[in-house]
């Protein structure tokens, strides 16, 4: 069933939060950052139900159906030494939030792709805008799959929504609501790398990262990954997609 929201339900439900919705835009990130240039209040965040032009990680397109998923990006204003942690908080945010509709597997693949079932149900991609060399806040833009279809898509085999984990319907604006909740509650945390760290399912796992294949040994603060290569040596690794084995 395709249950859209309206900006008067969101404004109920999510009040005194500042709230933009759109029925249907490019990227909801692209919008917030627009957004971040007149300082709204941290917290504040962008909705939408369709995404056109949906980013994600890489360069990569991200596709969101109409109803069918959660596209929101959030306005947050960190101090600049923990602006690498607003992925993990992202991430930490998804896990919380799926697990209050019920899910039980739920672990974060590195960097912070969340996993149901061991399929990625949600994605975070945190873009930082800046004005010369002073931050101006980051958008924490979230991808949540809910009812959408992946079947006959090639993502058939790696993606999942978290209805189809849970075999019931879920509610979109229950867990749309957690989830600002929890990314308020982890933001507001001094633990957020150790618990990002312990929700980790790669680590210890030989894994290829790009065209790196090693054991993924460690992750620092800075949410980087080491890869133990078969030859000993030690690779830190910023950015890329892991895939297990191979
Ligand atoms: C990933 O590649 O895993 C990150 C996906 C992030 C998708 C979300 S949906 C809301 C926001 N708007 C975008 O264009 N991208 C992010």
């Amino acid at each position: 069933m395709t249950e859209l929201f309206t900006a008067h339900t969101l404004a109920a439900r999510l009040s005194p939060r500042a709230v933009r919705y759109l029925p249907q835009t490019g990227s909801t990130n692209d919008d917030a950052r627009a957004w971040l240039r007149a300082r709204p209040p941290a917290g504040s965040v962008v909705i939408a139900d369709e995404q056109t032009g949906g980013r994600g990680r890489l360069g990569r397109a991200w596709r969101t159906p109409a109803g069918a998923a959660l596209a929101v990006s959030i306005i947050l204003r960190p101090g600049v030494e923990s602006l690498h942690q607003v992925g993990m908080i992202g991430a930490l945010a998804v896990v919380s939030a799926a697990r209050r509709a019920g899910l039980e597997d739920v672990g974060i693949k590195w960097p912070n792709d969340v996993l149901v079932n061991g399929r990625k149900a949600a994605g975070v991609l945190p873009e930082a805008e800046w004005n010369g060399d002073h931050p101006l806040g980051v958008v924490l833009g979230i991808g949540v799959n809910i009812r959408v279809d992946f079947s006959g898509t090639e993502l058939e085999s790696t993606a999942i929504s978290l209805e189809t984990a849970a075999g019931h319907s879920l509610n979109r604006l229950d867990i749309l609501a957690d989830l600002l909740q929890a990314v308020d509650d982890w933001s507001a945390r001094v633990d957020v790398f150790d618990a990002w760290k312990s929700r980790l399912r790669t680590l210890g796992q030989t894994v290829t990262v790009t065209n790196l294949r090693g054991v993924a040994e460690a992750v620092d603060e800075q949410g980087a990954l080491w890869l133990r290569t078969a030859n000993g040596e030690l690779h830190r690794i910023i950015a890329g997609d892991i895939a297990l084995g191979r």
